[in-house]
Formats: structure tokens, sequence, C-alpha cells
């Protein structure tokens, strides 16, 4: 099969997306014609064997690489135009696409609806489902309406900040003395600022509206432990839960640092490129201590939990992902409050390195977990 993966994107998160799409392309390169498609960040796309290790990304455009363009409405969507040297155009040949563009773009429904209209079967089917996962204020919404607990939050709008600052400053100040401010629409926490006092929220709503039209402001969750569980299937299918990690942050939640440059490995260094980086990612049992997943982030896989919150946290996830009737995988991000409450907090359509080294643990390993990700894209 002609399998594209498609990487790099317009968000904040372009660099993890590199990482996650050398990975993709390691493996599945194993068994498919691999398609390498980069989108660089003025949204160039690009294709050739270059883009293949993560070395042509030093450069912009990367080195070796040839442009190519979606042409919807074309028998052959994706086309490298005639050059100087090509002197015809030459369509590529793509049985299925791999998304692996993370956050904006690629994860909120805008790149699959381009597939949609282009006729390209796609891994993560669905554009209604990604759009609402990434709109933090629509997921809970949604989620919350299929009997799933999420932190209360109130909206703001980018127009009602210019206006009236103060007002929203005030009405933010509702949710809490102690609140989490959200860019609503981003995600790797890029933007997310922790607000005690009054400086405080002025900074963290300056610095998330400069970043999305909409934000989010939420009570901060005191002692809460952050636990992730991914979960993969389509509707109408079977579903398979992975095991629990506990991510390890700071006392703030998890930043960008702690997600992507603990440990020496930086989003877009040598994390990616090889198979090498997708086999050590996350990969060590419990007892070890912590491991380091995907692009560095420390974890413990599995979580050092009770059998019976284990259970209500891989419960909680197949319920979110049956209620977005997503087709493909989903990190589910989760708060466990002190009292042993489980919070929803966030799920993540496209996560990091697919959170493979979640589904090594319950037998599906990297390959196995891609072969049936383009299983359902195909089917
Ligand atoms: N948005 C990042 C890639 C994640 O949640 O894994
Ligand atoms: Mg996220």
């Amino acid at each position: 099969m002609h399998v594209a993966v498609v990487f790099g994107g317009p968000s904040v998160e372009h660099d993890v997306s590199i990482i996650t799409g050398q990975q993709v392309l390691a493996i599945l390169g194993e068994r498919h014609d691999v398609v390498p498609i980069y989108v660089a960040k003025d949204g160039r796309w690009w294709t050739g064997e270059s883009l293949l290790t993560i070395q042509a990304f030093a450069s912009d455009p990367p080195a070796g690489a040839r442009p190519i363009e979606l042409r919807l409405g074309s028998p052959t969507p994706l086309v490298a135009p005639s050059s100087g040297r090509f002197k015809r155009d030459e369509p590529l040949r793509v049985d299925v696409v791999v998304n692996a563009i993370h956050g904006t773009g690629g994860e909120d429904g805008s790149l699959l609806g381009a597939l949609e209209l282009a006729g390209l079967p796609y891994v993560g089917r669905g554009v209604a489902a990604s759009a609402v996962a990434m709109d933090k204020h629509l997921a809970k919404v949604v989620l919350r309406d299929a009997g799933l607990e999420v932190l209360p939050h109130a909206r703001f709008e980018r127009d009602a900040w210019e206006q009236d600052p103060d007002a929203v400053q005030r009405a933010a100040r509702e949710q809490g003395a102690d609140v989490i401010v959200k860019p609503a629409t981003l995600g790797s926490s890029v933007g997310v600022g922790r607000a005690r006092t009054d400086e405080e929220l002025q900074d963290a709503l300056e610095l998330a509206f400069e970043l999305d039209r909409q934000v989010i402001v939420e009570p901060f969750a005191a002692g809460a432990q952050e636990m992730n569980v991914a979960v993969l299937g389509r509707p109408g299918g079977e579903y398979v839960v992975s095991e629990v990690e506990q991510p390890l942050g700071g006392d703030d939640g998890l930043s960008f640092d702690d997600k992507y440059l603990r440990g020496g490995k930086g989003a877009g260094g040598k994390a990616g490129g090889a198979k090498g980086a997708a086999a050590t990612g996350g990969t060590k049992a419990a007892g070890d201590g912590k491991s380091s997943g995907m692009a560095g982030q420390d974890r413990l896989i599995p979580a050092p939990i009770e059998p019976e919150l284990r259970d209500r946290l891989r419960a909680a996830a197949e319920q979110a992902h049956r209620a977005l009737r997503i087709a493909g995988v989903t990190r589910y991000d989760f708060f466990v409050l002190e009292d042993g409450r489980i919070l929803l907090n966030e799920p993540n359509t496209v996560p990091g390195s697919f959170a493979f080294y979640l589904f090594e643990h319950v037998g599906i390993a990297f390959p196995e977990l891609l072969e049936r990700l383009v299983g359902i894209a195909v089917a």
C-alpha cells in the first residue's frame, strides 16, 4: 500500500509533529511504500526521500525536498507540479493518508476536511469529532453530555478582552482564587498559565489571547494527579483501551517544557528520525521508576494506582471515545482528585507518537497499532 504521512503543519506543535511523523514513517516504511508529506509553517507542502531523515529539517525548505500540491476535485489529488527539472505534472500515488499534524490545521478537522473533499482515505476519520475534540469548550460540552465529569470553566472571546479587559478579568476570577488559563484550541500546553494574583491573571489572559481568539479559564485542581489513557477503535467496531500512564510534571500542571524538553531531547531534536526513536519512547515497565516517553517526557507506565482506579479510568476513556465517535486513536487526559473522583481534562485525537508506548503494555506493538489504524482508515 502507498501510505502518505503528513506532518509539520502551521501549529505551535510543528516540531513535535516532525518527531511523530518521523517515527510513523520509520515503522510504516518497513511494510509499505511511504510518501512523506511535510507541511512547512508557511503552508507549503513538500515531499521526497530526503524527508525520511530528521537532518533534512535543519534547513527551510528542507534539503532535497520537492514541492507538491493538494488539488481538490482532481482524480489524483496529490501532484508534484511541473518545474524546470520536471516537464510534466507528476501525480503522487497515495492509497491512504496518516495525519501526524498535531494541533491547529491537523488535529482540528481542517486537514481532514480537505482529505474528505479530495476523496483520500485517512487515519483518524471524523471531521466533526476532531473539531470538537480540539476545542476545549466544545469538548467539555459534548463529554459532559455523555455523562463524563469535567472541570467547570468559563469561555471568553478575544473581542470582549480587547473591549473591556477588566470585565473579562473579573469574570475569569469567578472561577476561583487559583485558576488555569488556556487558549481554547491549542495543544501541548502552549500558552497555558496558572494565575493566583491579579497580575498573574492579567498576564496569563494576555498571553492566551495573543495565541487564540477564545480562551477558557478553569479552577486549578489542587492536589490532582494527572493520568492518561488512550483508546483505539471506531464506532461500530472493536475498542482497545491502553495502559494508564502517570505523566510527571511540575506543581502547576504539565508545561510544554515538561512535555517535550526534559531529559535533554528537545522537540525537533534527535528524538525523531529513526526506528531507534520509536523504540526508545516510554517503554520501560513498571518498577523502573521514571521512564522517558515520546520526546523525552517523564512518565510512569503503568501508573502506580489501585486496579479499581485503573478500571475506572479505562472505562471513562472508552466512554469518551464512543461519545466523540472518533475512528482512530485518541489519548484522554484525566485529573484524579484527592477524593478519588476522575475528571476528563481533554482528548488528543493526534496524540504524540500516536501514544504507542501506552498500547505496548496491552500487547499491541507500534507496527501493529499503525496497521490497525490504516485498516480502520481503509475499511
Ligand atoms: N498535543 C500533543 C502532541 C499530545 O497531546 O500528545
Ligand atoms: Mg492536548
